[in-house]
């Protein structure tokens, strides 16, 4: 069982590409963790998870989801995270959440996809992205062959640097950066309501038809990368620059 959580469509992408190939299920955990349901899920087959990289690490909401899940049948869980330019130590805290779930971690899959954080970053451009996407498809070839022979990922060495990214660095990042007061609507605003339907946190509400965003964000860049009107910025960061979106990627 495949199972994902995607905000701008990189790991959907991935997810449901392995399972095509895998003939596995897939299931997106985005709506079990916007609506507070426990997840209870059942497999025969090994349990992969496929997420973005959020400071180094696997995104905090999610391995902290994880924890409350029920897994039953297979003890076997891979996990693929992609990343727009490194994972650092992320390994041995999914490591942990999982140990202490009694699941038998066959390892962690870093796979570069394009980057997303527009609030931080400058974006590689349409082109760029779409030669990594397409890149990214001999990664899966190898990922599905992993868990199809049943062996565990191979363990990538970490260094001191990527250690102090996920050890140090994202803590901190989750405190005092992740951060959604500079947040804003502009009157471009039609106040058709996707923002508050794509906040996996349910961080966003509406006052006087426009969104206002509540402190409680991760920072996943769905609300401003999915606005279809390219209405939300983020202080003075993202303006003039297109958010990254997958599906517009492929539609080009
Ligand atoms: C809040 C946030 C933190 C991120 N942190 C990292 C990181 O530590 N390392 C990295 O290489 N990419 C990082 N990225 C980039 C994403 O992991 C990457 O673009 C991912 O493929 C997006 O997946 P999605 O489209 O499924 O949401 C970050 C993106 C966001 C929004
Ligand atoms: S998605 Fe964009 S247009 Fe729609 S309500 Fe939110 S900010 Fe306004
Ligand atoms: S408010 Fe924050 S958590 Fe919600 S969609 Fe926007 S960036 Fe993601």
């Amino acid at each position: 069982m495949i199972l994902y959580f995607s905000a701008t469509g990189n790991s959907e992408f991935l997810a449901k590409s392995l399972g095509d190939e895998l003939g596995d299920e897939v299931v997106d955990l985005f709506s079990y963790i916007k609506e507070g349901r426990t997840g209870v899920f059942e497999s025969t087959s090994p349990f992969v998870l496929v997420c973005p990289t959020y400071s180094w690490r696997v995104p905090l909401f999610l391995s902290n989801y994880l924890l409350t899940c029920d897994f039953m049948g297979s003890r076997d869980f891979y996990v693929v995270m992609d990343y727009g330019d490194s994972f650092g130590n992320a390994y041995e805290y999914i490591k942990d959440d999982l140990d202490n779930l009694g699941l038998n971690f066959k390892g962690l899959y870093g796979l570069k996809m394009p980057e997303n954080y527009v609030m931080l970053f400058d974006l590689d451009s349409p082109e760029v992205n779409k030669k990594i996407i397409e890149a990214s498809k001999e990664d899966l070839g190898k990922v599905a062959s992993y868990i199809k022979d049943r062996e565990d990922f191979p363990k990538k060495k970490v260094g001191f640097v990527g250690k102090f990214q996920s050890g140090v660095i994202n803590p901190i990042f989750f405190k005092f950066i992740a951060k959604d007061k500079k947040f804003y609507a502009t009157n471009k605003c039609i106040s058709c309501g996707l923002c508050e339907k794509v906040c996996v946190l349910n961080n966003i509400t509406y006052k006087e038809g426009r969104p206002v965003w509540n402190g409680k964000c991760t920072h996943c860049a769905a609300c401003i990368s999915k606005c279809p009107v390219s209405a939300i910025e983020y202080g003075k960061k993202t303006q003039g620059k297109d958010p990254y979106l997958l599906s517009k990627i492929l539609e080009n």
